[in-house]
């Protein structure tokens, strides 16, 4: 069967830590209500990267660790809601910058389902045209859209970037996906308009806000149909999957996730405690971490899942 297999992993987390004691400076917490509510010890800041900067150290590590070079891409795919600017994408951005010199290259908003949105686009675009090799990417400043004086949504969140490069393959590859959408609003950030200074005297419509309860029951449900219905579809059980990779919000969601399909909590990579949630990042992020340090090996089957807002979410299994 027809597929595409990844051929280069790459990600890149800005070197400043934020422990979750260290909010303590500014809001009313701690380090056991946040990690044992959520599995998050600590997560990266952006002081002065773009999210363009972070896509480009994610996509150069994994173009490197394909052993390829600009010209083999034909098309470049970055998933992101905090993009550094509206027009151009950072994937028109990328291009330059990695050397690719000619490729369709456009940005996708799917905010945590987006890097498994972007893939699954991407596997369908190069299906379809006389393309061969893709670079799919997830980033994010989520830094720069939080409310720092929320202490329900400031201490989830954290920035970082990871890529792959994928490849069409026709020898022992296959790829099986699905990506959903409902509309709901219960996890939204507003786009900055230059004028509600001016027009409503407002400057603070922009940050993220989440009813976090809504968001935890709607995440349950979402990752549970999301792993059956890619199961189903290819036809695999749960045992044929080598490693589970969900995107990185809560481990408690994943705990419950497990128990009600009756999966192996092991076989699911987790590094939240380390990171947080980096929206469309975590998942690349996560592949490629769990590639590097030889967790998942070429040839093993790992099954990706995404949720988030929009309300979105998607999974995809494929062959590394
Ligand atoms: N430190 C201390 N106390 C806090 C904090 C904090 N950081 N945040 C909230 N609290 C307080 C609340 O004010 C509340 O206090 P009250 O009872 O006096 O009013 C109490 O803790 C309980 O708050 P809840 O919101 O009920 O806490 P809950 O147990 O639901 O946990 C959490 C909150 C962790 C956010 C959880 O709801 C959750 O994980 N939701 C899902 C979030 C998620 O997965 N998002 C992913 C998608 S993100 C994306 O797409 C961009």
């Amino acid at each position: 069967m027809n597929g595409i297999k990844v051929v280069g992993f790459g990600h890149y987390v800005p070197e400043t830590t934020i422990k979750n004691d260290d909010f303590k400076e500014i809001i009313d917490t701690s380090d056991e209500w946040i990690s044992s509510r959520t599995g998050i010890k600590e997560r990266r800041i952006s002081i002065t990267e773009t999210t363009t900067d972070l896509a480009y150290k994610a996509a150069l590590m994994a173009l490197l660790d394909s052993k390829l070079t600009g010209s083999d891409i034909d098309l470049v795919i970055t998933a992101t809601m905090s993009p550094d600017s509206y027009t151009p994408s950072i994937s028109s951005k990328l291009l330059s910058k990695l050397g690719i010199e000619k490729a369709m290259a456009f940005d996708i908003s799917a905010a945590c389902s987006g890097f498994v949105y972007a893939l699954n686009i991407a596997s369908a675009i190069l299906g379809q045209n006389n393309l061969k090799r893709a670079i799919v990417v997830g980033a994010e400043c989520l830094s720069e859209l939080l409310d720092y004086t929320d202490r329900s949504t400031c201490v989830l969140f954290g920035d970082g970037a990871g890529a792959v490069v994928v490849e069409k393959t026709n020898e022992n590859g296959y790829f099986y996906s699905m990506s959903k959408t409902d509309t709901e609003n219960i996890l939204y950030a507003n786009a900055i308009r230059a004028n509600d200074m001016l027009l409503n005297n407002e400057t603070d419509n922009y940050h993220l806000k989440m009813d976090g309860k809504k968001v935890y029951k709607f995440a349950l449900d979402a990752v549970s149909d999301a792993i059956d219905n890619v199961l189903k579809m290819s036809g695999l059980k749960d045992s044929d999957i080598d490693l589970f990779i969900p995107h990185q919000a809560n481990e408690r969601i994943i705990m419950s996730v497990c128990k009600h399909l009756n999966l192996d909590f092991n076989k699911f990579y987790l590094n939240l405690e380390r990171y947080g949630n980096t929206s469309s990042a975590s998942i690349p992020i996560a592949l490629s971490e769990a590639y590097h340090n030889n967790t998942l090996r070429k040839g093993q089957t790992v099954l990706l899942v995404g949720f988030g807002a929009g309300l979105t979410w998607a999974s995809t299994i494929l062959k590394v």
